[in-house]
């Protein structure tokens, strides 16, 4: 089965076509964070009108690319939501009317469930049950999936979430938007030690995260230290030496409360070095694996898409597989509440 994989939930438009036989046939991604940065983030409007500028062409192009030609697809996939919703309102439109015409079936996908079995596009990949530590712009969250579909949320951000603290302080650094990726590259040139922010929630005795605190720690020492390059690179390390510690100590938690020996991280903030680095060591000394998407995987694209839409359409009857007549989208939406009756 074939599947084409639409994400247009928020800056990026990803294309993917995925057969369950052979694998991902091909993806195309285009990113619109050139044209976001000159506001300091994402103008939804904005990102609306560019989606459906992109959205066409690049399907075609990866038909193109894949050798594939349109009646070869049995369905689409597109995200449904979370999102924003004129952003998502285009990959849905263009998803239902592709189904309308070719008769096949569309699913709408939640983004986050493509983020979180986006390492299982990878080898060696993750087998039921694992932690997910959901770490993106929008979300940080510790999730028990227990089978494709059945999710429980087990704590989350009361505040910020990581991607966005990542990108709110290298902002006060002066590193543009988003700055998660250049704050990690900076924060590679920063003394070990030099300062020491702390680590809020580490002992609230649950799974949740609060990271809004960690800028106004940030502020402060901006405003107390003369801004050297070798002083931003120390606050960077600092910041993100607090973040790495927090998720990781919290996603070993998860695993022993469970008492699963699978992490697996999806969302941007997962591309983290440092994250990467310190999350496999302190599992590994526990006896547990940790997973990781490829890297072009990590942040939004369409593969995800294409993949979590391919696993829902097989554990579903072929009977319920009709052509979309009508499409809806879901801003918010709660990963929890998968598997009812929208889809
Ligand atoms: O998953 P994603 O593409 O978008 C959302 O669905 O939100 O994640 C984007 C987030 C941004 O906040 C970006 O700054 C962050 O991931 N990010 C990173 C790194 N690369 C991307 N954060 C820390 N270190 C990185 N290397
Ligand atoms: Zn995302």
């Amino acid at each position: 089965m074939i599947v084409l994989g639409i994400e247009t939930s928020c800056d990026e438009t990803g294309i993917a076509l995925f057969d369950t036989e052979r694998g991902l046939l091909g993806h195309t991604l285009y990113s619109q964070i050139e044209m976001h940065s000159e506001y300091g983030g994402v103008v939804p409007e904005l990102a609306s009108r560019d989606h459906i500028r992109r959205v066409l062409p690049l399907i075609q192009q990866t038909l193109f690319a894949a050798k594939c030609e349109l009646p070869e697809i049995d369905a689409i996939a597109y995200t449904q939501g979370p999102g924003l919703a004129g952003a998502l309102l285009v990959g849905a439109s263009i998803g239902a009317a592709l189904s309308f015409a070719l008769k096949i079936p569309a699913l709408g996908v939640h983004h986050l469930e493509g983020h979180l079995l986006s390492p299982l596009l990878s080898t060696p990949a993750p087998g039921f049950p694992f932690i997910a530590l959901l770490v993106s712009g929008g979300h940080t969250q510790l999730m028990r999936v227990d089978a494709a579909g059945q999710y429980k949320l087990l704590g989350e951000t009361v505040d910020d979430a990581a991607g966005e603290a990542f990108d709110k302080t290298a902002k006060l650094l002066g590193l543009g938007y988003p700055g998660g990726a250049a704050l990690s590259k900076l924060a590679q040139l920063g003394q070990p030690g030099r300062f020491k922010l702390p680590r809020p929630m580490l002992n609230s005795g649950d799974l949740n995260f609060s990271f809004s605190g960690l800028k106004t720690a940030v502020l402060t020492l901006i405003n107390k230290h003369e801004i050297t390059p070798q002083t931003c690179a120390d606050i960077a390390l600092a910041f993100q030496d607090a973040v790495v510690e927090v998720l990781t100590e919290k996603s070993l938690a998860a695993l022993s409360q469970t008492g699963f020996t699978q992490l697996v991280v999806a969302g941007g903030v997962g591309a983290n070095d440092q994250l990467r680095q310190n999350l496999s060591n302190k599992a590994a000394l526990r006896g547990a694996t940790v997973f990781y998407p490829e890297l072009e995987f990590c942040t939004d694209n369409g593969a995800m898409i294409a993949f979590a839409g391919a696993m829902r359409l097989q554990t579903m009857h072929k009977e319920d597989w009709q052509p979309a007549s009508s499409f809806t989208v879901k801003a918010r939406w709660n990963l929890e509440m998968l598997g009812g009756s929208d889809n």
